[in-house]
């Protein structure tokens, strides 16, 4: 798997890690532990003790640190072990990688490259629960296929009009229709409209729009999403360019979403979406979420077969159609970057 590992990759949701509770996650191969302290320190070590490899995330949270609860080695946050019971002499070589940890947007994200190198200002901007514009629901889904796939999945919409024949009745101009491509330091924008189509089952206004989705999806895998419907016309007067997004007149929704590579074949994929307070409720956003967790399971039957046919097929190629333009930019990027930074030899 080639995956770039300077990059942030969302390992939790926020609210998923309490206080004094470690939690494990699997990043590119690499078993991690990630525990608040009791100050409420965030820390991020490899999830396997010096000792007899035990994993850390069975340990227990002591102040800042944590004990391996196989036979009591105490780490401290930096990886470094503090105490070997009954024995004074602490060899130079005990100590675990640390990564670098960091908690935005109702995501706790963990950088793959060197610590030292972390950099907050390549944290996608995506809308957490703390936005007081948006009323959000979350879901998380593990997949028995390599996050590429997933990723393939998130940037070619032409999917829709056919995996979610059922769950989001897309139009089949999805199918039909090439969104505008642009290419962003660190991922694509897709922008897609649809003409003269009603707006979602859960808006709370009739009748005909023009519908814009609009998103970033960014390295390492992360895909931000506007959605709303204009008045019929807008998609004309705007041509190419970007909507004036305070016009949007009914159905505006948000989601976030995250593709993390644990294995090989295995990923996580962490999800946010609702509506916005001024085009819905909480009821609308249930019904939204409802529909989602209908299509993200329509996404997976789809993309783990194609991963079993993958892994069955001797020497698997691919033939791209002009709706993979996004899907090929963004490979390109990760290839170059992922070239940039060499990935360690484990997790290649
Ligand atoms: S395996 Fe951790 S203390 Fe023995
Ligand atoms: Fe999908």
């Amino acid at each position: 798997m080639t995956y770039v590992r300077n990059a942030w990759y969302v390992a939790s949701w926020s609210q998923d890690l309490e206080p004094g509770t470690p939690s494990a996650i699997t990043i590119l191969n690499e078993p991690i532990v990630i525990w608040r302290s009791e100050s409420g320190a965030l820390n991020a070590l490899e999830d396997r003790c010096v000792h007899r490899l035990a994993p850390l995330s069975l340990g227990r949270c002591e102040g800042e640190r944590l004990r391996c609860m196989y036979h009591g080695l105490l780490f401290d946050p930096d990886g470094k072990v503090v105490e070997i019971p009954g024995q004074d002499m602490i060899p130079e070589r005990a100590c675990v990688r640390r990564y670098a940890v960091s908690e935005r947007h109702s995501w706790i994200w963990v950088w793959m490259g060197d610590a030292e190198k972390a950099d907050p200002d390549l944290i996608p901007q995506a809308y957490g629960f703390d936005n007081p514009d948006y009323l959000l629901a979350k879901g998380q889904l593990d997949y028995a296929a390599e996050a590429c796939l997933v990723n393939n999945n998130l940037l070619d919409f032409s999917h829709l009009a056919y995996v979610h024949e059922k769950s989001f009745k897309a139009p089949q101009n999805f199918a039909y229709e090439r969104p505008k491509i642009t290419t962003l330091p660190r991922g694509v924008r897709v922008d897609q409209w649809v003409r003269n189509r009603p707006g979602p089952g859960w808006a709370r206004n009739g009748g005909l729009f023009d519908g814009l989705s609009s998103y970033e999806f960014l390295i390492p895998g992360v895909l931000v999403m506007w959605m709303g419907s204009f008045p019929l016309g807008t998609a004309e007067a705007c041509g190419s360019e970007q909507p004036d997004y305070a016009e949007a007149v009914s159905g505006v929704t948000v989601t976030s979403q995250a593709v993390t590579p644990m294995t090989e074949r295995t990923a996580r994929y962490f999800f946010s979406a609702g509506p916005h307070r001024a085009h819905g409720d909480d009821a609308a956003r249930d019904s939204m979420m409802q529909t989602i967790h209908q299509a993200f399971a329509e996404d997976k039957v789809m993309i783990e077969a194609q991963q079993r046919v993958i892994d069955t097929t001797p020497d698997p190629r691919i033939m791209p159609t002009t709706a993979d333009k996004g899907v090929t930019i963004f490979n390109q990027l990760v290839q170059k970057l992922a070239g940039a930074a060499p990935a360690r030899s484990h997790a290649a």
